[in-house]
C-alpha cells in the first residue's frame, strides 16, 4: 500500500481507480453544490485553543454512541451503492469497522443484503431505513434487521423527494451500470475494479430486490426514489416506525432546532444533524454552522451527533468540542474503500484516529468526553 497520511490521499487513489459514473455519484452534490462545498470549509472557521504543558499522557478517544462503547465516536455512514465502489464493499466495510470498533451503518440503498453483512461479521450493525410508500415491505425490512440482530434502526428523514445531481442523471447512475459504449469504455480502464466486480455476483440492490411494486425500473435510484419512497412522510408516520422496531431508533437528517424537538417528541434515541452531505437541499446551511443551535435547543434531551463535510480527526474534534456525542463519516471511508478495499476503510479510521488523537492532546485533552467550548474559538454569529 502506498504511504496515505490524509484522507484526501485516499481519494485520489480512488479517483484513479474508480469507474466514472461511481466516483461521481460519490463525489458530487445537488444543483450547484453550494452546501456540499460549505459543509467541509465552514469547518475552517472554528480554531482551536492550543493548551502547553498539560500532561497529555494516558489519552482515550473510546466512548459511547447510544449506549454502545466505541474506540472513538465516529461511526461510518450509510452509504448507497458502496458495493460498486469496491466488490462487497459493503461486508468490508462493515469488517474494518469492526476490527476497528466503531459502528457501521448499512444503507437500505446498498448492494450487499442486509444477510450478506451479518453472514460475514460478528457484531451487530446498525441499519438504515428510507421510507418507502409501501408499509409491507417496511415492516419486512425490520423484521430482517431484526432477525440478524441489528443494534439500532437509523431512519433517514431528509429523502423523501431525491436533490438532483447533475452528474448522476449524466452519468445514467444504475446498479448495476447499464452497458453504454460510454461505460464500457470508461470501465475498461479501471481493470483491477473490473477485475473484482467480475468475481462477485452482487452487482445490483441487495434489500430491495423482489420489491418492484409500482417500480418501472429497479436499478436505477432515481426511479426507485420517485417511485417507491414515500413523499407523505410526517411525524406520526416516524413514532409508528418507532413503534414496529421498538428497540433503539436514531432519526438522520436534523437541520433545524425545530425538527430536533419533534424527534425527541416521538422518542428518537438520538439524532443526526445532517444535511445528507450536501446532496439534497442545496443552499441549506452546513451541518456544522447548525449544531450550537440544535445543542441549545434538545442537547440535554437527546443524543446529537452531526455528519456532513467530515474529512479529518480535527473536523471530529470540532463537532464533539460543540456538543455532539458523535460523529459519522460518508465519503471518507468511501474514498478508503475505492483506494484500498477493506484495507483501505481501515487505513482512513486510522488516519481519523490519529488526528483526533494527536489534536485532542494538543488542546491540552487527554479524553474526548472531556472536550467543550473552552478548546475552541467560535465567531460570533457562527451558527
Ligand atoms: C450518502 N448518504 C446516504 N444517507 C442515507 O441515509 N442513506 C443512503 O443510502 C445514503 N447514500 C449515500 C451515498 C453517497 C455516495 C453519499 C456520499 C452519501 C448520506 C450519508 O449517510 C452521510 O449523511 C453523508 O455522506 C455525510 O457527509 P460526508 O461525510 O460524505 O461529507
Amino acid at each position: 500500500m502506498p504511504t496515505y497520511t490524509n484522507i484526501e490521499d485516499l481519494r485520489q487513489r480512488y479517483e484513479r481507480r474508480t469507474p466514472k459514473m461511481f466516483y461521481d455519484y460519490v463525489e458530487s452534490g445537488s444543483w450547484t453544490e453550494q452546501t456540499f462545498r460549505e459543509n467541509t470549509t465552514d469547518f475552517n472557521n472554528i480554531h482551536f485553543k492550543q493548551r502547553v504543558a498539560v500532561d497529555m499522557s494516558g489519552r482515550s478517544t473510546r466512548s459511547q454512541m447510544i449506549g454502545e462503547d466505541v474506540a472513538m465516536p465516529v461511526a461510518l455512514a450509510p452509504v448507497g451503492l458502496t458495493g460498486m465502489q469496491s466488490a462487497d464493499g459493503e461486508i468490508k466495510a462493515a469488517r474494518a469497522a469492526e476490527a476497528f470498533g466503531v459502528p457501521f451503518t448499512l444503507s437500505t440503498m446498498s448492494i450487499c443484503s442486509i444477510e450478506d453483512v451479518a453472514e460475514h461479521t460478528t457484531k451487530p450493525f446498525w441499519f438504515q431505513v428510507y421510507t418507502l410508500k409501501d408499509d409491507d415491505f417496511m415492516r419486512r425490512l425490520f423484521e430482517r434487521a431484526k432477525a440478524v440482530n441489528c443494534s439500532a434502526i437509523v431512519i433517514t428523514v431528509d429523502l423523501q423527494v431525491l436533490g438532483q445531481r447533475h452528474k448522476d442523471l449524466k452519468n445514467g447512475l444504475s446498479a448495476p451500470p447499464k452497458m453504454t459504449a460510454r461505460s464500457i469504455a470508461n470501465m475498461a480502464t479501471k481493470v483491477p475494479w473490473g477485475l473484482e466486480m467480475l468475481r462477485t455476483k452482487r452487482r445490483s440492490f441487495g434489500n430491495i430486490v423482489g420489491h418492484a411494486k409500482g417500480v418501472t425500473d429497479p436499478s436505477s435510484i432515481s426511479s426507485w426514489t420517485a417511485e417507491a419512497f414515500d413523499a407523505s412522510l410526517d411525524w406520526s408516520r416516524i413514532a409508528q416506525f418507532k413503534e414496529w422496531w421498538g428497540g433503539k431508533l436514531i432519526v438522520k437528517g436534523i437541520m433545524e432546532p425545530e425538527d430536533a424537538r419533534r424527534a425527541v417528541e416521538i422518542g428518537a434515541d438520538a439524532i443526526v444533524v445532517s444535511n445528507h452531505g450536501g446532496r439534497q437541499l442545496d443552499g441549506a446551511v452546513s451541518s456544522i454552522r447548525m449544531l450550537p443551535a440544535i445543542m441549545d435547543a434538545v442537547g440535554d434531551d437527546v443524543e446529537v451527533h452531526l455528519d456532513s463535510g467530515i474529512r479529518s480527526g480535527q473536523d471530529v474534534l470540532k463537532a464533539l468540542a460543540l456538543g455532539a456525542t458523535g460523529t459519522y463519516i460518508g465519503r471518507a471511508f468511501t474514498y478508503g474503500l475505492g483506494a484500498e478495499g477493506e484495507a483501505g476503510v481501515t487505513k482512513a479510521l486510522e488516519i481519523i484516529h490519529k488526528e483526533l488523537d494527536i489534536s485532542m492532546a494538543l488542546c491540552g485533552e487527554t479524553n474526548v468526553k472531556n472536550l467543550g467550548k473552552h478548546n475552541l474559538y467560535v465567531p460570533q454569529g457562527f451558527g
